[in-house]
């Protein structure tokens, strides 16, 4: 496995790659490498000739200064699970190779860039497609993999991917989740034992709501899933919405469309913790 820096060396590598008639794929991450990562990363291997993982906390999509402040940065542990998991490159770029100077690009992102994260969190998904954008330009990968985790931002993503007219091939990827449910994040690190132990509730909740909305309407679904994750010490909801999983507006019948996903934001203590169910699809 080669480690690149410079986006230059990076697009010297694709374009032997190219030369041999090589398919490229990208997995986008911000390191802090867990199994939901090397989900995507082995995917990735299984599917191109050249896998290149992009490691790279991006500044400008961090809304919580405090936030970036404590992301977690383990890039030597991290280049130790690529290289098992097979991938061709870590690309691990300085802020200043990416942005050279300030990206001013304000994408018109539609609808599904406002809702949800982005109501709580605003700029973040500008900032997204800003890094992701710039990813697309510097690997050119055939296809590109994201987690379900992130429910929304494949949305983003897509539209991003509209907007510049990229040929990239989106794909998506389940989550990836510990034995007792939690969905796998880099943030998890940061929960003290007793707020990992609480944290179980979210998954435990979202999946026991799936029982729970064969027989209750969507208003009624909300309500338990929001009133029962509050009811444990030391969690609390920002947001639970039951959505279409195309558009992302909110749904307020079962039977309103074939594609219906519930997205919740919790605060465990400092951490902001997102998770996600499919009711059907
Ligand atoms: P990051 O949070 O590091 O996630 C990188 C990719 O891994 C995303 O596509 C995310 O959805 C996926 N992922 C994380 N946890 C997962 C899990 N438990 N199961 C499945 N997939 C999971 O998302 C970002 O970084 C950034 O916003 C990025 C796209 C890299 C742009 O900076």
């Amino acid at each position: 496995m080669e480690i690149i820096s410079k986006v230059a060396d990076l697009q010297q590598k694709i374009a032997e790659v190219r030369a041999s008639g090589g398919r490229v794929g990208l997995v986008p991450t911000m390191g802090a490498l867990h199994e939901g990562h090397l989900q995507l990363v082995r995917r990735c291997v299984a599917e191109n000739d050249c896998c290149v993982v992009s490691i790279f906390v991006n500044p400008t999509q961090f809304n919580d200064k405090n936030d970036l402040l404590h992301y977690p940065r383990t890039l030597e542990a991290d280049c130790e699970l690529l290289r098992t998991a097979g991938c061709t490159v870590a690309f691990a770029p300085s802020v200043e190779e990416m942005y050279p100077e300030e990206d001013t690009r304000v994408f018109d992102l539609g609808p599904v860039a406002e809702v949800m994260e982005g109501r709580y969190r605003p700029g973040h998904f500008n900032g997204v497609a800003q890094i992701v954008s710039k990813l697309f330009w510097a690997a050119t990968p055939d296809r590109a993999y994201f987690g379900e985790k992130d429910f929304q931002q494949i949305a983003v993503i897509r539209s991003m991917a509209r907007l510049i007219d990229s040929p990239v091939e989106i794909v998506d990827c389940p989550i990836v989740r510990e034995a007792d449910g939690l969905a796998l994040s880099s943030r998890n690190r940061r929960l003290t034992p007793e707020q990992r132990k609480n944290a179980v509730n979210i998954s435990a909740t979202l999946f026991k709501s799936r029982t729970f909305a064969g027989n209750h309407t969507v208003a009624e679904t909300l309500a338990f899933v929001t009133d029962t994750i509050n009811a444990v010490e030391g969690l609390e909801v920002e947001y639970y919405e039951i959505v279409d999983g195309r558009t992302l507006l909110p749904v307020s019948d079962w039977g309103q469309t074939d594609y219906i996903v519930g997205c919740v934001t919790v605060y465990c203590g400092e951490v902001r913790l997102i998770d996600n169910v499919i009711y059907c699809r």
